[in-house]
Formats: structure tokens, sequence, C-alpha cells
């Protein structure tokens, strides 16, 4: 049965394999690299195709800006399934950016540095692996020392994102009472998703008006990083992004003592750790809800809602062991009834929570693959199994899609999969928990 799912997982993976060299997320919904999705489906591809696997973080980092900076969507080609597409977001206007490929002036987590190491971890030949990773590995560097020279104005080891998609969980509904703040003008422009996809699995018409009049904001500043903390309404601190700084700031300090060499590199690294764990556990932990929490510089407030990247920082190994379990034990309250499959994206017993649409309930496989690896690290490993084994069987009932009801029961039919099909991340990291 598992060597069958596999053998589809690379179907999936071989089909949405791109000539320039990189992995569209799925056909027609997204059909460009994605930076957060290009890392986890190279840590799929490096368990039958290496030479994939490298090509793809190569093809990434190739679109690096002078700065440091790595875009959230790199435009390999002219496709206008997409929008909003390069014209749209005008990489150009920045003085930085890359002259080689058009891109997003936005970013998304960075999982670079810690898929790297598990690169490393799946590689048989480690010596031709190490090579690759000494190739590589001062631009993720570099990515980083963007990040705290740019996105921390307040000096506290937590970086800013000016934009929902620059999170990942795209429409949480976290992000509506920033909206409630905007009054943005109703844009006049033609959606693409909603021909790919069913609108209601989708973010609404007006949702879309905020996102690109944060693009809008951002353009008229050519991107200047220090305008833009002075001037957009979204300004977060985000736990998912910056747990994923922090997994992959020990990934390269580990990784740099691996090649040797590096004494300057390392010595900075740990001081940009300390700082961010420091002040992550400082200022996102609620108490009172058991479970990290977005905090919305603009506005100076908390966001306290509980979502699934609350638990992402248990892979990042952010919380002490008391900690952890407090935030198991919130998971499993609010998010681990009989009736449901874990994890959902947002908290099932808040109003705003909804299993259909897109970040605002559903069960993603990225998540539940950070979640998987997190939970067994703490040694709570029969909540990781079962996180494994409700991915799979996601995957083996309905197929390879982009998200999933968490509901076991969805009342009117059996599907259960949502959003883009044969979604390459889904199958790539299903490929690894399977192997693991
Ligand atoms: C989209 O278009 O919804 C993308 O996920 C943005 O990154």
């Amino acid at each position: 049965m598992n060597e069958n799912l596999i053998d589809r997982a690379i179907d999936v993976l071989d089909a949405n394999f791109q000539e320039g060299g990189f992995t569209i997320p799925s056909k027609g919904l997204y059909p460009f690299q994605w930076k957060w999705d290009s890392g986890f489906i190279a840590i799929g591809l490096a368990h039958y195709n290496i030479e994939h696997a490298k090509t793809e973080i190569k093809t990434l980092l190739d679109a690096q800006w002078q700065n440091g900076f790595i875009p959230h969507i790199v435009f390999h080609s002219e496709n206008d399934s997409y929008f909003p597409g390069a014209d749209f977001h005008r990489s150009e206007l920045h003085p930085y950016s890359s002259k080689k490929y058009r891109s997003t002036g936005m970013t998304q987590p960075p999982v670079t540095g810690f898929v790297l190491q598990e690169m490393y971890r799946i590689a048989e030949d480690k010596v031709d692996m190490l090579n690759f990773i000494e190739d590589s590995i001062d631009k993720v560097y570099q990515n980083h020392a963007y990040f705290y020279a740019n996105r921390d104005p307040q000096n506290e080891g937590l970086m800013f994102i000016y934009h929902n998609w620059e999170s990942g969980t795209d429409n949480s509904p976290v992000w509506d009472d920033i909206w409630e703040t905007m009054n943005p003008p109703e844009y006049e422009f033609e959606r693409k998703d909603t021909t790919h996809v069913d609108a209601a699995q989708r973010p609404s018409k007006r949702e879309y008006d905020h996102y690109l009049y944060l693009i809008d904001i951002a353009k008229e500043h050519h991107y200047d990083d220090a305008r833009i903390a002075e001037l957009s309404p979204f300004l977060v601190q985000d736990p998912l992004f910056n747990a994923m700084l922090i997994k992959s700031n020990q990934a390269l300090i580990d990784l740099y003592g691996l090649i040797g060499g590096k004494e300057i590199e390392i010595t900075i690294l740990k001081k940009w750790q300390k700082k961010s764990i420091d002040g992550f556990n400082n200022k996102l932990f609620d108490e009172e809800l058991g479970a990290y929490v977005h905090y919305d510089l603009r506005n100076n407030r908390p966001i306290r809602f509980v979502s699934s990247s609350s638990f992402s920082p248990l892979f990042a190994g952010i919380p002490n062991q008391k900690r952890a379990k407090i935030l198991v034990e919130t998971m499993l309250d609010k998010f681990g009834g009989d009736d449901k499959y874990l994890c959902a994206s947002f908290d099932p017993t808040n109003e705003r929570y909804d299993p259909r649409k897109y970040w605002r309930g559903p069960v993603w496989i990225n998540m539940n693959w950070l979640l998987y690896n997190g939970l067994k690290d703490y040694g709570f490993t029969e909540v990781a199994e079962r996180v494994k084994s409700d991915s799979v069987a996601l995957i083996e009932r309905d197929g390879f899609f982009e998200y999933f009801d968490c509901r076991k029961d969805t009342g009117e039919t059996n599907r259960v999969g949502y959003g883009g099909g044969d979604f390459s991340w889904s199958a790539a990291l299903l490929i690894d928990l399977l192997k693991n």
C-alpha cells in the first residue's frame, strides 16, 4: 500500500517538474516557483532524485536579490493563468532585485536552511551533498542577514512580515482584525484562481482588494523595508515565520560546523539565535490561551487566536518541555476531537473557523509534517504518530490535494480534498513521512 502511494507521489512530482529546473506547486493554479513550496518539494525529491532536489534549490537561490532577499514567487515564464503576475508585482522597482528573473517583492517563511539539513540527512552520498551545501549555504546565510538587518526595526530578534502572503497562511482568520483597520479601494481585476478552484475554497474578492492594496503601498516605496516598516497597515510578527527562521539558523550553525572554517558566521548565527528565541518566548506566548500567537506591530497588540502556526515552535525547539506540554494539551483540547483529523489550520472551537476555506480551517500537509517532527523531538510520540497517520489517511482517501477538510464526516459528500489537485508538497512530504 505504502509503496503504491509513494509511486503515485513520485508521479505527481515528476509531472510538476519543469524544464527551467524547478517544480510548480500545482498545474494551472500555481504555475511558477514558490519559495517555501520549493523547500518542502526538495525534501521529497531528495528521496528518489537527488539531482532534481539540488536543482530545485539552486534555481531558487539563483533568483536571490543582491541584498540577500529571496522572493516568494519567481516568475519563470509569461504564464497568464495566475493573478497577480509579474506585471502587477514589478520587482524591478527595487534597486537590488534580480536582473535575471522577475519576481514578487515579498518573501515567504525561511525554510531553505533546514531544507539543506534535511537533504543532508536523506542523501546517501554525504560527501557529495556536503559539497553541494558548501556551494549554497552562504546564500542562505545572506538571506538570514537580510532579515536581521531589515525586518527587525525594534531589535527584538523577531522579524516582521508586511503581507499575509509572506506568512504562507494566506487568508487565516488571524488577519481579519487587520483588514478591519484598512479601507482599500475596490480593484478591478480578473481572478484566475477561481477559474481553477471552487470560489468557496478561496479568499473573497474583498480580501483580494486588501492583498493588492498592501502590494501597491510597498511598490509606491519601491519595496524599501524601512518605509514599509513605517507605513504598511499590515506589520506582523508571525510565530510560524519566525520559527522557520530559528530552525534554519540552527541548521546553518550545524552545517557550517560540518563544513569547518566558518567561525565568524557561526558566532553571528548564535547571537541571532539567542536573541530570537528569547524574544519569541517573551513576547509571543499567551499564557491564557496556552499557545504562541501572532503580534500586530502596527497596532501594538497581540492577535489572540490559536492556529496551526501556534504549534510550529515545537519544530524549532523554541518552548521548554513544560511549555511544549501545554501546547500539546491545547492542540488536543481544541483541534483533537475524535471526529477530526489533526491538525486543522485554525481553531475549530472559534467562530471564524471554516473547514473548507483555504487557511481558515483545513488540514495542510506541510504543517502536519512540521508538527509530526516537532512532536517527535519533544517525545510526544503518540500524538506525532496520529498526525502522521491522519496525513496518510487523508491523502489515501482523496489524493494529493492542496488542503483537506479536518472533519471525518463532512455531512454532504465524502470528499475531503480541496484547492489545487496533484499538489507538489503534499506528494513530497508524504514521501518523507512514509520513509521516515
Ligand atoms: C495565492 O495566490 O493564493 C498564493 O498562495 C500566494 O502565495
